[in-house]
């Protein structure tokens, strides 16, 4: 058996001395031809390996360079040096794979987080990488540990799909027809789609909502947690092309309930890594604190990472209508002086994630439920309120915008009313034939339902605190690029 090793945190934990055993991983610095600092990514903390002079061949001594995969043997001993409880004094090296010193792009020195994204395939050897993927790790643990415990079952719905669940028009065609102007025609000349591989027009699925709609009307309660595509050309801080997204569904639930549920939700998965990932969260916590220094007075954020999150758990989210978000936003000084790009002048515009982030950073200094919006700006499937002014319909829309990120969440409840969803679907251009089967679960057993979707990477970001959505995914897709 080759793996007989202990892993690096188990023996900075344990503090215990004078025994054998054995460690593998990858080399962080050599200093002095004798300390090897070197690391498993079980924990950012190194273990000093010590090759006491002269006892190891000059040969093997000059193949530990950073980078280089080693496997060390020999005794744990109370560290006499500073930084470290333990160490392991080695009785044998051996050098498991070699790395050209002047090659390795990962020199031990600080690196940019841009340029790290060029080497996205190496970076997981950095300490910041190590932290947040970790982190991710806990955080999707949590995720499914949360519903579980609620009796949810998780529900693997369809990454191909022929429809468009968020009627948005964002989507990746998935087709096997030639694109080199052969694929067979339509006598109008488009594309016979027929003569596809799924005998129609299909794409990357942007939702798993509709199809988590139908198991809910059997289960009760379900969610999904896979990844969802969107073929938006927008280059932010926020947007990726390939993102994962928590989708819970239930029945028996209104817009009340869901709201409760999504925050009782994020702030159980936060809890979980504060009380998992101390040790990371605080590595991340300094990061953050030393990038925000970089920053101008007036830009930096008033609360480190951990009160930040202390906060969030610990404190009720504020919720308010659309039609109230309005007021305040057109009331504000920053709108009265003309600060924001996009002047709020009235009822039904769309926000913009400046009037989010005001809503969030300036006026409540918290995270935010914003609900009823105007149905002309929202999905088809939201529930139609009742009792409406005239000329302002509202849904039952849900949106949760955090400090930093803006929206997290989207939800709603869902129109189980099949006359009002089908006008609606009507008045939006959504074909009715195409959907069918979505159609079925209000012809067969409707009922009150209600669910949302958390994009996974904007919380791993509001936890780790990253500045940018391409360095909370391992290999981000975006905008001319699907490197790796
Ligand atoms: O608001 P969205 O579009 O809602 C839905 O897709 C609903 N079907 C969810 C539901 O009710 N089951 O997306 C939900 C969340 C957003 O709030 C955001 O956090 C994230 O998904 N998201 C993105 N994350 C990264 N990159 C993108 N391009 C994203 N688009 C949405
Ligand atoms: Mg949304």
């Amino acid at each position: 058996m080759f793996n007989n090793r202990t892993r690096i945190k188990e023996l900075l934990a344990s503090e215990k001395a004078n025994y054998e055993t054995t460690v593998m991983g990858w080399v962080r610095t050599f200093r002095n031809n004798q300390f090897i600092a070197l690391n498993d990514g079980s924990t950012n903390n190194n273990i000093q390996v010590v090759a006491e002079l002269g006892k190891f061949d000059e040969a093997i001594l000059k193949r530990i360079t950073t980078g280089a995969c080693i496997k060390a043997t020999g005794e744990i001993i109370l560290s006499l040096g500073k930084g470290q409880k333990v160490e392991l004094k080695a009785t044998s090296i051996e050098i498991l794979g070699d790395s050209d010193a002047e090659k390795f792009p990962l020199q031990p020195k600080k690196h940019s987080l841009e340029f790290l994204r060029e080497i996205a395939h190496l970076r997981f050897r950095t300490n910041t990488f190590g932290a947040v993927f970790r982190v991710r790790h806990a955080l999707a643990f949590a995720v499914h540990d949360f519903f579980n415990k609620k009796n949810f079952v998780y529900l693997h719905t369809p990454i191909i799909t022929a429809s468009d669940a968020e009627g948005a028009g964002e989507m990746f065609r998935v087709t096997t027809l030639p694109i080199d102007g052969t694929a067979p025609k339509n006598d109008d000349g488009s594309i016979n789609f027929k003569e596809d591989f799924f005998g129609r027009s299909t794409n990357l699925t942007v939702s798993g909502q509709l199809e988590g709609e139908l198991a809910a009307m059997a289960f009760s309660d379900i969610y999904t947690f896979g990844p969802t595509f969107r073929a938006e050309n927008s280059n932010t801080t926020r947007h990726l092309a390939e993102f994962w997204m928590i989708e819970p569904e239930m029945a028996f639930h209104d817009l009340e309930d869901n709201a409760n549920l999504a925050e009782e939700f994020i702030k159980y998965i936060i809890k979980y890594a504060m009380d998992n990932n101390k040790e990371d969260l605080e590595f991340l916590a300094q990061r953050l604190e030393e990038e925000e220094k970089q920053k101008p007075q007036n830009e930096r954020s008033e609360l480190g990472l951990m009160d930040k999150l202390n906060f969030v758990v610990n404190n009720s989210f504020e919720r308010i209508t659309y039609t109230e978000a309005i007021e305040i936003l057109k009331e504000s000084n920053h709108n009265k002086k003309k600060k924001f790009q996009y002047l709020v002048e009235g009822w039904g515009i769309d926000l913009q994630s400046e009037h989010e982030r005001y809503l969030v950073e300036k006026h409540f200094k918290k995270p935010v439920i914003l609900t009823n919006y105007p149905a002309a700006i929202k999905a088809f499937y939201m529930r139609q309120d009742d009792n409406c002014e005239p000329g302002r319909q509202t849904v039952a829309a849900m949106d949760i915008l955090a400090p930093g990120i803006g929206e997290i969440v989207g939800g709603s409840q869902r129109e189980e009313r099949m006359d009002k969803l089908t006008k609606r679907m009507e008045e939006m251009h959504i074909p009715a034939e195409e959907l069918w089967w979505y159609l079925d679960t209000r012809r067969f057993g409707a009922c009150p339902h209600a669910g949302f979707g958390l994009g996974f990477e904007r919380l791993v970001q509001f936890v780790t605190g990253m500045g940018n959505i391409r360095d909370v995914i391992p290999f981000p897709r975006y905008p001319k690029s699907a490197e790796f």
